[in-house]
């Protein structure tokens, strides 16, 4: 793997994916991994985050310089780059001047090759207070800005480079192009982290971990646990069952898309249990939305349990998949890929004896990654882009007590939504499209020649990277325009649209 020491900043997960895209298998490390651990790895190249301002800061994270006698390619991005110059020899100077933000970088591209074909002057994000003002012996500088004389070196017979700007992110011109360069040029390493080899290499070591054993899989009808799922039947075929527990609370069409079209791509052995009935009893005249989760919840571990003992007493099932990724792992600090599988684990609370060991095959992966494998894997493409879904699903959609008339409602005005949204080429721009039904207010209205007194429908767009921040989505008004004139056509209920301009905070992406 190419390592990614993370020295705290925000932008290692960044970096790794950037690697990532350009087709080398990447894994972040901490700062505070021995050069022994790192370098038992194996690792390709070794690329320096970013960190706090400066080197000379008080909690400056230290690491080992041996790393640099190894012969492992070296890249130093912001932090990890005047690390580097420091720890070669160069001078890193305390100026107090600092640079942030957008920043145009002048470059000699014909100096060196990491910057070979770019353009003279370009714009790069830059975030430091001090600055590299001398090269270490053997390096070629080849680019500088207002505020570092050193902006850019490199030394190819060592195969090092470092920047002070972050390549890694979209407001630097060209940065994915620098960091190929360095992967490719300076490295020497060959792009083969395709869709078609994870896959292969999935299949081995899930083939590897099951063995001749049965697994089992509670699919939910998004991204994570489908792609899971489908690797482990690539894998093992039928020692693989699927359940999908219908709690009746998904959107129009989602539960046939799991029950023929996934089965149909995939040919996964699939248990359905309609549980609709029993989920909408136990929701009945509830609002408050904690409790309707904790319902939910409740009623999924039962049914679920219900059908795995059916199914376990049918084989010998030892495993269960989960659609872990790779975020949640390097967040939950087992970043380093040491084989860190529990011994069992609950689907939100499965009993003591119901214990399974985890087959996570998609815990090296980014959610693009997973995506990409999907459609290799050939899902069906609505969902492979299915936006992020909660699993308490529609209940926690319809303010007020859940009941089918209120579904039914919610379930029209959704896909009419989501409907003009992919009409509009516009499904990839946000990151998820609640449709909020106000079950308990009415407004009144004029449709035809009549007065209406009809419930409202609030439309919540937002965009966001990872759903911890998020800000509503700008949709073009006739998008907009569309979605309200059809939603109050179309669902009789409804006879007014609203739309939520609330960021997250203060609000949250779901209305409860
Ligand atoms: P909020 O509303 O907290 O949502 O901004 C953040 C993200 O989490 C999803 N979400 C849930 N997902 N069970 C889930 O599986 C839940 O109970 C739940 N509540 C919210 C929400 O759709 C958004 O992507």
């Amino acid at each position: 793997p190419v390592l990614v020491v993370d020295f705290g900043a925000q932008y290692a997960q960044l970096i790794a994916r950037r690697v990532r895209e350009a087709r080398v298998y990447s894994e972040i490390v901490p700062h505070s991994m021995p050069v022994s651990e790192m370098l038992a790895k194996n690792p390709a190249a070794i690329i320096l985050s970013g960190g706090p301002a400066s080197v000379y800061a008080p909690d400056a994270p230290q690491f080992d310089a041996g790393m640099f006698d190894a012969g492992v390619p070296v890249f130093g991005i912001c932090y990890g780059f005047q690390a580097m110059a420091q720890a070669l020899g160069g001078t890193v100077a305390r100026t107090g001047n600092r640079e942030y933000g957008g920043t145009p970088l002048h470059a000699r591209p014909e100096a060196g090759v990491l910057l070979r074909d770019l353009p003279d002057d370009l714009p790069v994000w830059m975030s430091h207070g001090d600055c590299v003002t001398e090269a270490p012996a053997g390096f070629t500088v080849t680019a500088e800005s207002a505020g570092a004389p050193v902006a850019a070196f490199e030394d190819l017979t060592g195969r090092r480079a470092g920047v002070q700007f972050h390549p890694e992110v979209g407001h630097t011109a060209h940065g994915q192009e620098m960091l190929t360069r360095f992967l490719y040029d300076i490295a020497g390493i060959e792009p083969t982290w395709t869709p078609e080899n994870i896959i292969d290499e999935q299949v081995a070591r899930i083939r590897e971990q099951v063995g001749d054993k049965e697994v089992i899989c509670a699919l939910s009808g998004g991204v994570d646990s489908s792609v899971a799922a489908a690797l482990v039947h690539k894998a093992v075929g039928d020692q693989l069952t699927c359940v999908f527990v219908d709690h009746g609370l998904l959107r129009a069409g989602e539960a046939e898309q799991v029950e023929k079209d996934y089965v149909a791509a995939t040919g996964i052995r699939l248990k359905v249990v309609d549980a609709r009935e029993r989920f909408l009893a136990a929701l009945a005249g509830v609002t408050d939305p904690e409790q309707k989760r904790k319902i939910i919840g409740r009623e999924f571990i039962r049914v679920f349990e219900a059908a795995a003992r059916e199914i376990v007493s049918h084989g010998d099932v030892e495993f269960l998949v989960q659609g872990t990724l790779y975020p949640d792992v390097v967040e939950s600090g087992g970043g380093t890929g040491t084989a860190n599988i529990k011994s069992h684990h609950n689907v939100g609370g499965l009993p003591e004896d119901l214990r399974f060991a985890l087959v996570e095959p998609l815990r090296t992966l980014f959610k693009d990654e997973v995506r990409a494998l999907g459609l290799q894997l050939g899902l069906p493409e609505a969902m492979v882009w299915r936006h992020p879904f909660p699993g308490p699903g529609l209940a926690i959609r319809i303010v007020g007590a859940v009941d089918e008339e209120r579904l039914a409602v919610l379930r029209k005005a959704d896909l009419i939504a989501r409907q003009e949204l992919s009409a509009a080429g516009l499904d990839r721009d946000v990151w998820q499209f609640p449709v909020v039904l106000l079950a308990d207010v009415r407004s009144v209205g004029v449709q035809g020649d009549g007065r209406s007194y009809g419930h409202p429908v609030v439309l919540r767009p937002v965009s966001s990277e990872d759903a911890m921040t998020a800000d509503w989505s700008r949709l073009p008004y006739d998008v907009i325009a569309r979605i309200s004139t059809r939603i109050t056509n179309e669902v009789a209920e409804v006879n007014r649209v609203v739309l939520d301009v609330t960021s997250k905070p203060p609000g949250t992406i779901e209305w409860e």
